[in-house]
């Protein structure tokens, strides 16, 4: 008998700040029905000067290891596309700020918004070899394209943590999965620049390529069929892909795209991306908790996920809702979390945006601004400086 393993609990953080869409337009003079209805999104988190992929991730991870504390957890998986640092995973500041025991092995993984499900899948293999261990699964991005271009609209940053574990309270994640690599330069982020680069309609055709091929791998593996799904999670760049997504495969599989039917299957998890923004890997996880937060029961039913990390990787993946999943939501607090944001104007975002940190190996203090738990003090020595506030 295989054994139940899967999202035990799930947590998340953004941003300090957030600009809402319709200063980006009046800014840059586009209709804001292009941002509201054309790419469906609302507003976008901006992480404050003393924020970055280390803070969101304590903070998206402090409740869990509050909640279940630590014992039981031996790995740390910590999936990111916007890396600080070349060698040193940003796990291991996680770790350290939260605690957790020196016998834990921690390591940072990549494949642009997929790696995060490559963590989840790599925790699940860690749990079925020794069922007594927890993995923390932590997807932290902060998502930043060049002012003024198309996929300015598109940022936000976000960080979701997960235990994985056996007898799972929340999603037991099932087998197969349906994959699917493809070699594409439609989204990509050489070492020297800190924003990323993207063929915007490129990456679209992209994901839908990878939709059909993952769900080509998936049903060749014997996976379900389309009609058992009960709601899907795919990532969203922004969340009009996730109706592009579904009605793609649909229409892949031969079904009518009848709008209500994709409304109903995608609508529930778009909620908190259409407020934060492209999270990149953090994103597909931040539409599972939109679901569960939102939906009627779901207890029994089975989730489609889709994951897709630009360059290309791809998966589909299957997850069934596990009985008294509804105690142990974080709603109140994934609802706050959001809310607390503070409003920057676009003068204010254009210079977070701009803000980097010398390179000359001094000391160099960052602004107090965020109100999280976790701060980023500054560098000195080229070492980042977190703490405790
Ligand atoms: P764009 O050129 O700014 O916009 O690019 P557009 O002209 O394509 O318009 C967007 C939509 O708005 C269109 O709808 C318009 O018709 C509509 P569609 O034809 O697509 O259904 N529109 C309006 N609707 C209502 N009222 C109006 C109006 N005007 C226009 N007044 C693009 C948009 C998303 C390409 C750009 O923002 C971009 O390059 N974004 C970044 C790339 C991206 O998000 N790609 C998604 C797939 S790749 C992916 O998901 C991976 C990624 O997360 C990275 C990773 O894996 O690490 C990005």
């Amino acid at each position: 008998m295989s054994l139940s393993i899967g999202i035990h609990d799930l947590s998340f953080a953004t941003g300090e700040f957030v600009l809402p869409h319709t200063a980006l337009a009046a800014y840059n003079g586009t209709e804001i029905g292009k941002y509201h209805v054309g790419i469906g999104q609302e507003s976008m988190s901006v992480p404050a000067a003393d924020e970055d992929i280390v803070t969101l991730a304590a903070t998206a991870a402090a409740p869990i290891v509050a909640r279940h504390g630590s014992e039981r957890i031996r790995t740390v998986v910590f999936a990111t596309e916007s890396s600080i640092d070349q060698a040193k995973s940003a796990g291991v500041y996680v770790h350290s700020l939260l605690g957790l025991p020196s016998a834990t092995r921690v390591v940072e993984l990549k494949q642009a918004c997929y790696g995060a499900t490559a963590a989840l899948q790599f925790a699940i293999g860690l749990v079925q070899r020794d069922p007594a261990q927890q993995v923390l699964v932590i997807a932290s991005d902060v998502s930043k394209y060049e002012l003024d271009s198309p996929g300015e609209a598109t940022q936000g940053a976000a960080a979701v943590a997960m235990l994985v574990g056996m007898d799972p309270a929340l999603v037991r994640i099932e087998d197969p999965s349906g994959l699917f690599t493809a070699d594409v330069m439609d989204f990509w982020r050489p070492n020297y620049l800190s924003t990323a680069l993207v063929d915007g309609q490129e990456s679209i055709g992209a994901y839908l390529q990878a939709v059909e091929g993952t769900w080509k791998d998936y049903s060749e593996q014997g996976g379900r069929a389309l009609e058992e799904f009960a709601a899907f999670c795919y990532h969203q760049p922004f969340t009009k892909m996730a109706y592009k997504a579904h009605r793609h495969l649909l229409n892949y599989c031969g079904y009518d795209t009848d709008s209500d039917a994709i409304a109903g299957a995608i609508g529930q998890t778009t909620a908190y991306n259409t407020v934060i923004g492209n999270s990149y890997t953090a994103s597909v996880y931040l539409g599972l908790a939109a679901l569960l937060d939102q939906a009627d029961d779901l207890t029994g039913k089975p989730i489609g996920f889709l994951s897709y990390g630009s360059g290309s990787v791809a998966e589909f993946f299957a997850g069934t809702v596990v009985a008294g999943y509804r105690e142990r939501l974080r709603t109140e607090a994934n609802r706050e979390a959001i809310a607390r944001r503070k409003p920057v104007d676009y003068a204010a975002y254009r210079e977070l945006h701009q803000r980097s940190f010398p390179t000359d190996g001094g000391d160099h203090a960052t602004e107090r601004q965020t109100t999280g738990p976790f701060r980023l003090a500054g560098i000195s020595g080229h070492k980042r400086q977190y703490e405790t506030r």
